[in-house]
């Protein structure tokens, strides 16, 4: 058998990470400004991350959600306290596109309603319902376009009042940060007042923090920087720091019912133990805090540099937009400079580096980043 080949490989092999560094088989040192696609958080091979993970696999690796687990509920508790939504429950499963697929289904069930609003240029997941409210219909198939979802432009707020006032959606998605198309903060006054349309017209409020969570934009959660809160909010990547998890917070106003969600591996005892780590070492560390002023440090010192049309972002979550002359900066950065970043589109490189990254690790990439430009 071979591997069904549906992603474009750069011919690298990392074999080991350490912090913000990742190193090829060759032996090759590579700064990691990617975080293997906003997973890394806490940083790769965080000493108490793998202390944590051996000993729960030296006493258990897995049972089912059939039976009690403390960890469960020691990680709902502490996320609850380090986030702010203490009064929300969690529902946790194995990735992104199905934290969202719980979300959305879970609106569906609450409302009666089965419509669903989302933004241009979503990334919601790969799953039968995030991507279907994914504006991407080259990675639909026939079989999820079902015609649930409406698309409408982000910042525009009078197109999404017209459509809530129908009183026919049950949810609306956003991503806390738009990822994948480019790195797009919604206005904080857009997203303030969808909050209050979503309330007026009975509408479930989702906000999709699985790339732009976790820290990563300098507060917990990208929306905390506008004072909404949403009705339930998505996360994955950065919360098991590359053990594959994702989770649901769902707000007091839903009731639980049994069996109205289920998963076989969601919140298996390796996953919580990732992700109480996680939590840990983003304390201890001051991580969030980092990630606010590392970022910001970016922010500053790539303002104004000649191959940049435009700079977006905040925290660890920056979008550098890069005139067409630069289109090769990316490859330039990761073969002659060995600093990996990540791109959306054609010409923009994202960053998403773990937030443990360094001011010292910052001044690299800026060197690097000023002699392939200059
Ligand atoms: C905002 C957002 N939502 C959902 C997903 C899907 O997550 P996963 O790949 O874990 O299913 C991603 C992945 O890039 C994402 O960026």
């Amino acid at each position: 058998m071979k591997i069904f080949e549906v992603y474009n490989l750069w011919n690298i092999e990392p074999v080991k990470g350490k912090g913000c560094r990742i190193w090829d088989k060759e032996g090759t040192e590579y700064l990691d400004l990617y975080g293997g696609h906003a997973v890394i958080s806490i940083g790769h091979c965080h000493p108490t991350y793998t202390k944590m993970l051996k000993e729960q696999l030296d006493n258990l690796g897995f049972y089912s959600n059939a039976v009690q687990n403390h960890l469960q509920t020691e990680l709902a508790e502490n996320l609850g306290k380090m986030c702010g939504y203490e009064d929300y429950s969690l529902f946790l499963c194995n990735s992104g596109a199905e934290a969202n697929e719980n979300a959305l289904k879970l609106a569906s069930f609450h409302t009666g309603r089965k419509k669903v609003m989302a933004m241009k240029k979503a990334f919601h997941g790969r799953t039968s319902g995030a991507v279907e409210a994914t504006d991407n219909p080259a990675i639909q198939s026939g079989f999820n376009r079902n015609g649930n979802v409406h698309f409408v432009p982000m910042n525009d707020i009078e197109a999404a009042e017209k459509e809530l006032a129908k009183k026919e959606y049950s949810a609306l998605i956003i991503e806390g940060i738009q990822g994948v198309a480019g790195i797009y903060v919604p206005d904080k006054k857009y997203l303030q007042a969808l909050r209050k349309a979503c309330t007026e017209t009975g509408t479930v409020l989702i906000i999709d923090e699985i790339q732009s969570g976790y820290g990563r934009s300098g507060k917990f959660f990208a929306h905390q920087h506008t004072g909404i809160k949403g009705d339930i909010i998505t996360v994955a990547k950065g919360i098991g720091n590359g053990f594959p998890m994702g989770g649901v917070l769902i707000s007091p106003a839903f009731k639980a019912i049994k069996g109205m969600l289920g998963t076989t591996f969601g919140g298996n005892h390796l996953a919580c133990t990732a992700a109480l780590a996680v939590l840990k070492v983003m304390k201890d560390e001051r991580l969030i805090e980092n990630a606010a002023s590392t970022g910001k440090y970016l922010l500053d010192n790539l303002k104004g540099n000649k191959a940049i049309k435009d700079l977006r972002g905040i925290g660890l979550m920056i979008g550098v937009e890069l005139r067409d002359e630069y289109l090769d900066l990316r490859n330039r950065l990761l073969f002659e400079k060995h600093i990996f970043t990540g791109g959306a589109g054609k010409n923009v490189i994202r960053l998403l580096p773990p937030l443990c990254l360094k001011k010292s690790d910052a001044d690299i990439f800026l060197e690097a980043f000023n002699d392939l430009t200059k």
